[in-house]
């Protein structure tokens, strides 16, 4: 049973007015006994140590702190997790090349049908998109949001505007096609998802950017939730004597997100059916692919991904594998891939045995998200990274705890693989510049080479007076969303890399 609190400078027993009765915090000399026993059955009663140096105002934000965790369901998250440390890891298989469409087996035939089907399906408003922009982006140094990032393209967009412009093309494409078969066409939704660290800054940013084009009522943002950091022994991190450090759950954590914001009957209030989910760190991201929903549409799957192939065996990628004989199709991360595994060579096809790398592009049914949901949040074992976490004592290392949109997968009915080339498709933004790889510069670089291609194949010239393989061109996504369009614009011009074309 909790103590009776004392009152200080009030004379306990006398009845107070409402004007008389002090503000909440004065009232916390001891932390509440039924919160601290609770804490005890976790063993996490070294959040309060510091409790006879803190203000009434930081007691009282420190007991609202940890009042505010399920406490039970953190503690099974952490126990859970830990425990599944180091344990051997369950047997994998390669994925069959028979649930890939792999490049050299796509027809040209083939890749107009799904283009076709996809924005028959986009123009009906059954696709929507889901972009991934929780995550606090540490490596990449930046305080802004990843998406608000700038990689330096001669247009200076960012991550989001690059996104936005792509769906505003998508859009029109689907629009013109409906058009030549007289129907009219439906916006494309844009579901954002945020979290505590990236929400705010996030919806300034698309408002001062006046939805860099879009209608303001096509975007719904979301937040994902977050949970604390922990020592390797399981202990919560504190970020100051009177918080618990915290992260966003991973970008699995949408699957609960879209749950908890009922995001989920308002995408079927819609009438949307197919959901394409991204992580917002890729400069070329096809956002809302016709392609991609026509095969997904055509393959009749409730789940797929987008891979590219592993570059080399000890590439920092997850790769797609069956766990087990047959079993259901999920990621197994870099660090978790036995290194004789990682390396093994198919002796059919000379080529890596463990080689479908996923790159978070991902697409959806919506029935399958609401089966999902439910079924992941049942799931308490987390992955854990260890990683620089703000405590006290300065940045510590400790372990962030997260669910993996790829997590879903295991639970999915059917599945199936979709190659793409990572030079069309894959400019990931990861670490800051100087780092050796996936940096601004290095995505920059890849968009403006492959735009300089999608030129050079519209019969347009290029003049540069750095070496090419440092320069190129960047087409505006309004003008072109996979290459297509450019010959009116490009024929017989020159243009001097870098430059922006736009209409
Ligand atoms: P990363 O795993 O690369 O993490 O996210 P990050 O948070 O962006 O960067 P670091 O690790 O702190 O340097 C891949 C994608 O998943 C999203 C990210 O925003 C990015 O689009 N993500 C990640 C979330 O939406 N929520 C999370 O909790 C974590």
């Amino acid at each position: 049973m909790a103590e009776p609190m004392a009152v200080v400078g009030f004379d306990a027993n006398a009845p107070l007015t409402p004007q008389q009765q002090p503000p909440q915090q004065l009232l916390l000399q001891q932390p509440p006994q039924a919160l601290l026993e609770r804490l005890k059955d976790y063993g996490q009663e070294d959040v309060f140590a510091l409790w006879d140096e803190l203000s009434h105002e930081e007691r009282d934000l420190l007991v609202k702190d940890i009042e505010s965790l399920d406490l039970s369901r953190v503690d099974r998250i952490i126990r859970c997790s830990l425990r599944s440390q180091g344990l051997p890891a369950a047997a994998i298989e390669p994925v069959p090349e028979s649930c890939v469409s792999t490049l050299e087996e796509r027809t040209l035939d083939e890749r107009e049908r799904w283009w076709k089907t996809g924005l028959k399906a986009i123009s009906d408003g059954k696709l929507a998109v889901l972009l991934l922009s929780g995550g606090q982006g540490t490596r990449l140094g930046s305080s802004d949001p990843k998406g608000c990032f700038n990689i330096g393209l001669p247009s200076g967009k960012s991550l989001f505007q690059l996104q936005a412009e792509r769906i505003l093309r998508v859009q029109r494409l689907a629009a013109q096609a409906a058009t030549d078969n007289s129907i009219s066409s439906a916006p494309i939704h844009w579901y954002v998802m945020t979290s505590p660290f990236t929400d705010e800054a996030t919806r300034n940013f698309f408002e001062s950017q006046k939805y860099f084009g879009l209608e303001a009522n096509q975007v719904t943002f979301f937040q994902q939730g977050t949970i604390p950091c922990i020592s390797k022994d399981g202990r919560f991190v504190m970020e100051t004597p009177y918080r618990v450090s915290k992260a966003p759950d991973g970008n699995g954590g949408v699957y609960a997100a879209l749950r908890s914001s009922h995001l989920l009957e308002d995408m079927s209030s819609r009438g949307i059916k197919y959901i394409d989910c991204y992580g917002v760190d890729n400069a070329l991201v096809r956002v809302a692919d016709p392609t991609f929903l026509g095969y997904f549409i055509d393959k009749g799957v409730s789940a797929a991904a987008k891979v590219v192939r592993k570059a080399y065996p000890q590439e920092k990628v997850g790769v797609f594998v069956r766990r087990g004989k047959g079993g259901p199709l999920t990621v197994v991360e870099y660090s978790e891939l036995d290194p004789s595994l990682a390396s093994a060579i198919n002796q059919v096809t000379g080529r890596l045995r463990f080689c479908w790398s996923n790159v978070c592009l991902h697409m959806f049914t919506l029935d399958f998200l609401n089966q999902v949901a439910n079924g992941l949040e049942k799931d308490s074992i987390y992955h854990l990274a260890e990683k620089k976490i703000p405590s006290i004592h300065g940045q510590t290392m400790g372990l962030k705890m997260e669910q993996f949109i790829f997590d879903a997968f295991p639970y999915a009915p059917s599945t199936a693989l979709f190659e793409i080339l990572r030079e069309e498709e894959f400019a990931p933004v990861k670490n800051a510049n100087g780092s050796n790889f996936d940096t601004p510069d290095s995505a920059r670089l890849l968009v403006l080479r492959l735009h300089a291609r999608w030129v050079v194949a519209a019969g347009g010239f290029l003049t540069h007076s750095v070496p090419l393989y440092a320069t190129g061109v960047e087409v505006s996504p309004l003008c072109s969303y996979a290459g297509e369009n450019l010959e009116a614009i490009c024929r017989g011009r020159t243009f001097h890399a870098p430059c922006e074309i736009s209409f």
